[in-house]
């Protein structure tokens, strides 16, 4: 089974075909990763600056909201700001055209999220097993819950040294939420109201979420599955663009420094097919409503 759906086109502008459109929906709520392997994202002579880990601080990534323009994680070395937020405005703007462009069934609802920029080296950068990104896993992210939306995610390797993203790619989200979701407890009953209380979460904790959350850690805990789970290494090369629904795909980032990431989070009910996701899945499996 091919983890990986390529397209040939190398401008961010292009047009796709109806065709080529239908195999975007199909293979990506399958969890496949659409690749853009002729597609880069063009740093100007001026921002080449910014490709550097002193762009950032203490959190290692920039963070960029496109609807506010705030821009959050600068490290004090950088001097032109505005120069930075543009970069990432264009970013921005060029992941959600390209969203548009392939994927118009899910138009309006596919809401943008943070655009970020990652200049710090991915090996070795994790602080604990939790946030340790080289291990597999699937998204979910604590302080974040999302109420059964998915996580689409567009990246671009911007790598000026020839360096590749080097990813693994995982099994099926079934089979793996089949593996874990024995062990994992149900959620404590008022336990979403009260996290959000306390201003530990954004928004109110789903069951979904905490399904999400302990699937997440299941899986970076086992190193037996780490190590035993059906997958494969891939990398892609700078000057590359590759598109996932990261909430579905089993995914880990082996090695690899500088990349831009642009999130989108899409309700359920707009996919083609809402069956695949992990909402639905996840509710057939335990038999329960989970938002
Ligand atoms: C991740 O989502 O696990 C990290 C992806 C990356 O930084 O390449
Ligand atoms: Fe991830």
């Amino acid at each position: 089974m091919s983890r990986i759906f390529e397209f040939d086109t190398a401008d961010w502008e292009t047009a796709f075909s109806g065709d080529q459109r239908g195999m975007a929906l199909s293979e990506i709520e399958q969890g496949k990763v659409l690749y853009f392997p002729k597609l880069g994202f063009r740093i100007a002579e001026n921002e080449k600056a910014f490709l550097s880990p002193a762009t950032v601080g203490k959190s290692k990534n920039v963070s960029f909201d496109a609807v506010s323009g705030d821009l959050h994680g600068t490290g004090p070395a950088v001097a032109d700001v505005e120069a930075l937020r543009s970069l990432m405005a264009r970013f921005a703007s060029q992941a959600s055209g390209l969203v548009a462009k392939l994927l118009p069934e899910y138009g309006a609802a596919a809401v943008q999220g943070r655009t970020s920029f990652r200049p710090v080296e991915a090996a070795g950068r994790a602080s604990s097993w939790r946030k340790d990104d080289t291990r597999l896993h699937v998204d979910a992210f604590p302080s974040s819950p999302v109420q059964g939306r998915r996580l689409l995610r567009v990246f671009s390797n911007v790598n000026p040294e020839g360096r590749p993203r080097c990813w693994r790619l995982g099994e099926a989200f079934e089979p793996m939420a089949k593996r874990f979701l024995s062990s994992i407890p149900a959620p404590l009953p008022g336990s979403g109201p009260l996290l959000q209380f306390f201003g530990l979460t954004k928004s109110r904790r789903s069951a979904y979420d905490h399904y999400m959350l302990q699937l997440h850690d299941k899986m970076k805990a086992d190193l037996a599955y780490q190590a035993e789970a059906d997958q494969a290494p891939f990398d892609f090369p700078p000057s590359t663009t590759w598109m996932v629904f990261t909430d579905q795909a089993s995914h880990a980032v082996m090695s690899g420094q500088f990349l831009l990431e642009q999130t989108f989070y899409l309700p359920v009910e707009a996919m083609r097919d809402p069956a695949t996701s992990p909402l639905k899945i996840l509710e057939r499996l335990t038999g329960r409503v989970l938002v």
